[in-house]
Parts: structure tokens; sequence; C-alpha cells
């Protein structure tokens, strides 16, 4: 199934990208809305679209029909926390707009590589398979006390302790590989806690699993490491009037979103969404994944 990019109108509106500006996707996905700002910066403006998953640069790449789209759209796959890097390189700009739409896509969970509770994968959850730390190695390798402070920490989750617990019980029997042995082991410490015996017991109509995953995947890609560092890189990387869009899919990310937002002085950048844009409640219906998207927009000055 494709990736449904999230608030493309909104973004579009914040953009209003003008036939031959310069663009950057630091985080390509399908392409969604990478595809909507190329077609409005033809005929000369370029896109540069990053993604750290060479899977999602693959299949852009190989979905390219026409040349003179090929020539405009500029394929990078690399981290984004290499921004300034990237562009001196490439020697791309200027930039008039900048989109970090962060986490993954629904693209992402497809590439089995064990982001997705629903499936049997391997613990795996690196967006760039060809180097760091898989999740397999935090769940078997960490101290318990490490794991709570994760699962506490980047998940918010309320049972830390009691699953980190459960893991290392687990683990000492067999070493927990694949996504549906750590699946049920979050369950296990849920039912327990719960004194549940549902299969699953939901919790707010959130699987019990989710904010295990969500916590494990945003160690694994150093998420939140990655954003602090492209956030100044970006306002550097910009033309004076140009926009940087930035959207988060949880309250740690928007947190460091809104922080570094307001830390910079008022004579270098226009916080241009005093308040965080959301979703409509249209497109939260038809998008389930928009409902904890927050949009925020600066302008450089
Ligand atoms: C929400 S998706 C983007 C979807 C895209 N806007 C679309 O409409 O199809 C986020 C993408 O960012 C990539 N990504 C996440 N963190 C990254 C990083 N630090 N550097 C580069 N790409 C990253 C993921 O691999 C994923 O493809």
């Amino acid at each position: 199934m494709a990736h449904v990019p999230v608030m493309i109108e909104e973004v579009l509106k914040f953009f209003d990208p003008k036939p031959n500006q310069n663009f950057i996707d630091c985080t390509l996905g399908d392409g969604g809305h990478a595809f909507a700002v190329l077609e409005r910066i033809a005929p000369n403006g370029q896109l540069l679209g990053i993604d750290a998953d060479p899977d999602a640069i693959a299949i852009v790449e190989s979905g390219i029909r026409n040349q003179e789209l090929g020539n405009r759209l500029i394929l990078e796959n690399d981290n984004f926390r290499n921004l300034a890097a990237i562009v001196r390189e490439k020697k791309f700009g200027p930039v008039y707009g900048i989109l970090l739409d962060l986490g993954f896509s629904t693209s992402t969970l497809e590439r089995g590589r064990g982001f997705s509770f629903e499936k049997d994968e391997l613990l795996d959850m690196r967006f760039d398979p060809r180097g760091g730390i898989r999740a397999a190695e935090i769940v078997n390798g960490w101290d318990q006390r490490q794991i709570a402070e994760l699962l506490e920490e980047y998940g918010e989750e309320k049972l830390a302790r009691e699953i980190a617990s459960k893991i290392v019980a687990e683990r000492k029997k067999k070493p927990i590989v694949m996504t549906k042995q750590l699946v049920e082991t979050v369950l296990m410490a849920y039912r327990e806690k719960l004194k549940s015996k549902q299969e699953v017991p939901w919790v707010g109509g959130i699987h019990p699993a989710t904010k295990t995953f969500q916590a494990l995947r945003i160690e694994v890609n150093d998420e939140l490491g990655a954003l602090q560092e492209v956030l100044p890189q970006a306002v550097e990387v910009l033309q004076a009037g140009g926009r940087l869009a930035v959207i988060a899919f949880h309250s740690l990310e928007d947190r460091i979103v809104k922080q570094f937002f307001r830390s910079w002085p008022d004579a270098k950048i226009k916080i241009l969404t005093k308040k965080p844009v959301v979703a409509s409640d249209e497109e939260i219906k038809n998008n389930p994944k928009a409902r904890s998207a927050k949009l925020r927009v600066v302008a450089k000055v």
C-alpha cells in the first residue's frame, strides 16, 4: 500500500511553490509531497530528495517515467543529519523550501525489517540497513534498567519497568529475535498488570506494543539526535525568505522542533505557525496516521 502524504495541502499552502524555485525534501519516502512540489516548480525548479532508506530511493527512482522529471528530481540516499554537506557536494541551490516529514511511512512498514508489530519479522528497525545497531541487539543486550529507561523516555510507556523485567526473563529462555516474540512479551506484562485474560488488552484504543516499538525505532535510528542536528543546518541552507516545514508525529519530536524555533533570534527566523497546524477531521478520517501529526513552519528572514 502506498503511503498517503500527510497534510499535503497545508504544506503546499505554506510553501506556495512557484515556477523555477528549488526545494529539498529531507524525508522523501514514496515522494508524495515531493512530486506535488515538483509539479508546481516546473519548468526548471529542482527538488533534492533525501532518504536514509535505500529502498525508498530505489523505488522512487524506478518510478520516474519521464526524462523531464528525472532531470529535476535529484536523489540522495543519506541521513538528513548530513544535509549541509549534501547540499554543498551537490552544489544545490538557492533553496526556497525544506520539508521534514518525520518518522516512518506506510511503505517503511512493508520493508520486512521489523517495524510492524502486526508482522513476524526479524527485529531490525533500521531505516538504513547498511549500518548501525539493530533493535534485537538492544532487546537482548541492554540491561534491564537501560531498557526500562528507554521505554519510559522514548516510548512514554507507563509499564516500562514491567516490560523490561519481562524482556529480561524471556530472553534468558530464548533470545528475542522476532517481532512476534517481543509483542508477546509486552502482552504478557500488560496481561499481568491489568489482570486481564484477553489475548490483546488494548489500552485507550492503542495496541500495547505500540510504545515499545516506537521507543526502539527512535533509539535504533537516533531519530531525535538526527532531528536536532538537521534543524540548524536547514535554516543555514535556506535562502532569505525561504521556508522550513516540519511535520512531527509525537511529542518528543514536536518539543524539539518547537524549542529550536523559539531559541532562534527573531532577526534570523520568523515563526509562521504560532500553534502547530493539525490535520483536518476529514483527513484524519481518511488517513488515521495524520491524527498525531503537527506541522510547524518558519521563514528565514
Ligand atoms: C513519513 S515518511 C515520508 C513520507 C513522504 N513525505 C511521502 O509523502 O511519501 C519519512 C521518511 O523519512 C525517512 N527518514 C527518517 N529519518 C531519516 C533520516 N534521519 N535521514 C533520512 N531519511 C530519514 C524514512 O526512511 C521515511 O522514508
